[in-house]
Parts: C-alpha cells; structure tokens; sequence
C-alpha cells in the first residue's frame, strides 16, 4: 500500500514502481531521517498535537527502527518507495495507530530535505578534516624539505629553481580555499526545511523554529517553496568537491610526471605503486592517475546537477529526486582519494640530487642577469634582450653562457657568480617568493592557517 492510496483506485504498476524507486541509494539518509522524525515528534508534541503517551510511543518506535538498522535486522518490504517510506511503514508497525501521527504536518518534500541537508553537512564536514590531514602531511614534506629545490615550470618548460617546501604548500595552499569553501557551504545550508510542509507551510501549530533548534540547524526556512525546492546546496558541496577533485588531479598529474625515469624526481613507495601484469619491470602511479581521473566524475556530477535544477518550476518536483546519487557518489570518490593522495605523499621519497640537477642549468639564472644589470642602471627591457642574445649565442655556438658573460663588458666576471648553482633560488627573496627566508615564513604563516581552519572546523560543530 502506498502512502497516497486513498485517492487511487488502483494501485501502481510495476513499471512506476521500478522507474520511481529511490530506496536502493537514498537508504543512506537513514540515520538523518530518523533524527527529522524525532524533531518532528517533538514539535507536535509542543504544539499540543500529539499527547505525552504518543510521543513516547512513536520516539521508542523510532529508536527501535534504529537498533534494527544498526542490527541489519531491518527488512525492507516490495512497496518501501525510498528510505522515508520504508521508516514510516515500520513504524507505524511497531507503534500501531499511533504510528499514523507521525507525519501529521509534514511531508516528503520538507522530510527529505530536511534529512539530505543533515546528511550533507555532516559528510562535508568529514571532508574537510581528511583536506586538513592532507594539508598537515603536505606541510609536514614542506618542513622537512629544507632548501632543497627543483626547476618551477611555465609552460612545462624550466623557468627558474623553487624550493621544493615552496612547491608543496602552493598546493597546500589551494586545498586551503577547499576548506574554505566547503566550510562556507556548510554554512549556508544550515537552514531547517522542516516545517515547510509539500509547499505552504500548515494549519496546524507548528514550530520550524523549535525542530531547526532540536536538529542543530542554526537557522529555520524564511519561504516554505524555497525550502522545498532548494538544492543549492548540492550543486554547492558538488562544485565544492569537483574542484577539490581538480586539485588532486593537479597533485595527481605531478606524481605521474615526476615519478617517471625521465623526470625521476621522485619515487613511489611500493605501498602507493602498483604492477603490470605483463611487465615484471613495471611500478605505475595509479593513485596519482585516479586522482587525476576521478575530477571527471566530479565535474559531470556538477554539471548534471545543474542541469537537473535548471528550468525546475516552483516547488517540489520528482526530478529533485536525482539530486542524491550525484553527491553520494562525489562523496565516496573524494573522501577516499585524499586519504590515497596523503599517503602517497607521506611516504614518496623526493630526489634532492635529481631535482637539483634538473635545476642547476645555466641558464636557469637568465633572469638574475638581468636583474643584475637593471641594478646598475640598464632598463629591463634592453637588459632581457643583452642575455637573451647571450642565451641564443651559447646555444647556437655551444659556448658555455658562463664564458660569454665574462666576456660581455656590461656583465664580466663580477657577474658570474650569479650562474653558480643554487644561486637563482636563493636570490627570490621578496614575500611570497620561492627562496629559503620568504619560504620560512610562508611555512609559518601556512600553519598558523591550518590552525586557524581546525579552529573553524571545530566550532562550525
Ligand atoms: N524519494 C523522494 C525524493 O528523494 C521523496 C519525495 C517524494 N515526494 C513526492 N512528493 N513525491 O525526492
């Protein structure tokens, strides 16, 4: 029997039922719909619809519900449309006739979203924690990094030398206005829908802000069809967790290249590494290509929900109904790719001598050239074209730039120092900059950061 019987005839077919059920996947919002149904309960007990001896009666029920999901014991029946059926089914079971109270003044358009808002803040704020281990173990590399340093790339082409601590917390760095984001979704979802009704609100003596208050919701709804109908909140977390999946795929996209024996920056741990099945030789990057292919998902979830949403009349309508798989599925890509990306990263080894190699070209200092002689009076842009002429010549001529800077009456040999290894990194000295005194404090202020987040995290409880 359905819920709506009443006004039908007949029953539905086999055919609605299989397209229409959503059980299968909204059975995760268990927990939280069983916590609306208390609010609830309660609300119509301050408003004098329901008597003392019910509410004991359906809050038992409902917790009885609760230890049979616990125990597995629970046994989902044919007609159970989705989750918030299937609950009100049993307990009406357990409670008998008082069971039919229970969605006095309610229905599924505010249960749901009630429920799915709970549901959502609670894992979106499991997110942020695993980002912030993340950010600790990608701080915790950058500390350990001292000064060694690696070629900063434009264009994948070498540009000039970065410390290595300098190139972790940039991505440390992003992931910080992950959390900040995630934690302001957080924020602005924390609205009660409950009370809202199919669409209007009720006749009967409800309270929206007494059951907000009871669901730990810092607000209640300002307009009944906006709280029914909104799911910005899920295209929000999905844009949220889509570019946080970029961002793994940018960490992802840099493992693969730097773990390559043409690179060979870095090297997996065999626990982060996988085989081939053919090739005994092999050690391949998976977790770092995941993290890089997984932001595909992420990116169609987003791009699916908003266009589910698009064009949607006020309020409710059954396509609503599409908005959980998508940030079900965001959710159980994201949490496990960052403890996979964090573990990666806690344990790759980092080739210092490789990595400086790389680093320690000549003309990596092309720019401090140039800056050398702005310094005594020569305009940048005639400066930028005395070495790049040099640079062309060296290559041309296969003539050491070291030996052609000696040799130029603007540069000489009190230029040359500036060619030595190391030299170009050490000279980025301006805040925010990629040498060792602004990277010292960058590292500092990053963890006053993180501090700062688990602060908000913890409070935002
Ligand atoms: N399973 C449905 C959903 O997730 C519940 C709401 C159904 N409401 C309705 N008026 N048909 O949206």
């Amino acid at each position: 029997m359905t819920l709506w019987s009443g006004r039908f005839g007949e029953g539905p077919s086999d055919e609605l039922l299989a397209f229409t059920v959503s059980l299968p996947f909204d059975k995760r919002l268990a927990l939280d719909d069983l916590a609306g149904s208390r609010a609830h309960v309660r609300g119509l007990a301050r408003g004098g619809i329901l008597r003392d001896d019910e509410v004991g009666i359906l809050l038992t029920a409902l917790d009885r519900v609760q230890e049979e999901m616990a125990s597995d014991a629970f046994k989902f029946q044919p007609g159970d449309e989705d989750i918030h059926t299937a609950i009100e089914r049993r307990v009406t079971e357990i409670a008998g006739a008082v069971g039919a109270k229970v969605h006095t003044g309610r229905s599924r358009n505010d249960q749901v979203a009630t429920a799915f808002r709970l549901f959502t803040k609670r894992e979106l704020r499991a997110i942020v924690a695993r980002v912030l281990t993340l950010q600790h173990t990608l701080l915790d590399r950058a500390v350990a990094a001292e000064d060694v340093y690696l070629p900063g790339y434009t264009h994948l082409q070498r540009a000039q030398p970065v410390l290595l601590a300098h190139h972790l917390l940039a991505h440390g760095w992003a992931l910080s206005r992950d959390v900040d984001r995630l934690l302001q979704t957080i924020r602005r979802l924390d609205v009660s829908p409950l009370g809202a009704g199919a669409l209007a609100g009720s006749s009967l003596p409800l309270d929206p802000d007494f059951t907000a208050n009871e669901l730990g919701f810092t607000a209640r709804f300002e307009n009944s069809l906006d709280a029914v109908s909104d799911r910005d909140f899920v295209a929000e977390a999905l844009f949220d967790l889509a570019l946080l999946g970029v961002h793994l795929s940018r960490i992802g996209e840099e493992f693969v290249l730097w773990s390559t024996d043409e690179f060979g920056f870095l090297h997996l741990d065999d626990a982060y590494a996988t085989g081939s099945s053919m090739l005994p030789q092999k050690k391949n990057p998976d977790v770092a290509e995941l993290a890089r292919g997984k932001s595909g998902r992420l990116i169609g979830h987003l791009t699916g929900m908003l266009t589910t949403l698009k064009g949607l009349p006020l309020a409710y309508n059954r396509d609503l109904q599409e908005d959980k798989e998508p940030l079900f599925d965001a959710l159980e890509q994201v949490a496990p790719a960052l403890a996979a990306v964090t573990g990666m990263l806690r344990t790759a080894t980092f080739d210092a001598v490789r990595m400086q190699a790389a680093a320690d070209t000549e003309s990596s200092s092309a720019v401090d050239l140039a800056e050398w002689l702005v310094e005594r009076g020569t305009p940048f842009r005639d400066a930028h074209a005395i070495v790049g002429g040099l640079v062309r010549d060296s290559l041309e001529r296969h003539v050491p730039l070291s030996e052609l800077v000696e040799a130029h009456p603007a540069l000489g040999a009190e230029a040359l120092p500036l060619l030595e290894p190391g030299t170009a990194v050490y000279r980025r000295t301006t805040p925010g900059g990629a040498g060792p005194d602004p990277v010292r404090a960058q590292v500092k202020r990053f963890r006053e950061h993180l501090a700062v987040d688990e602060d908000r995290l913890a409070a935002d409880g």
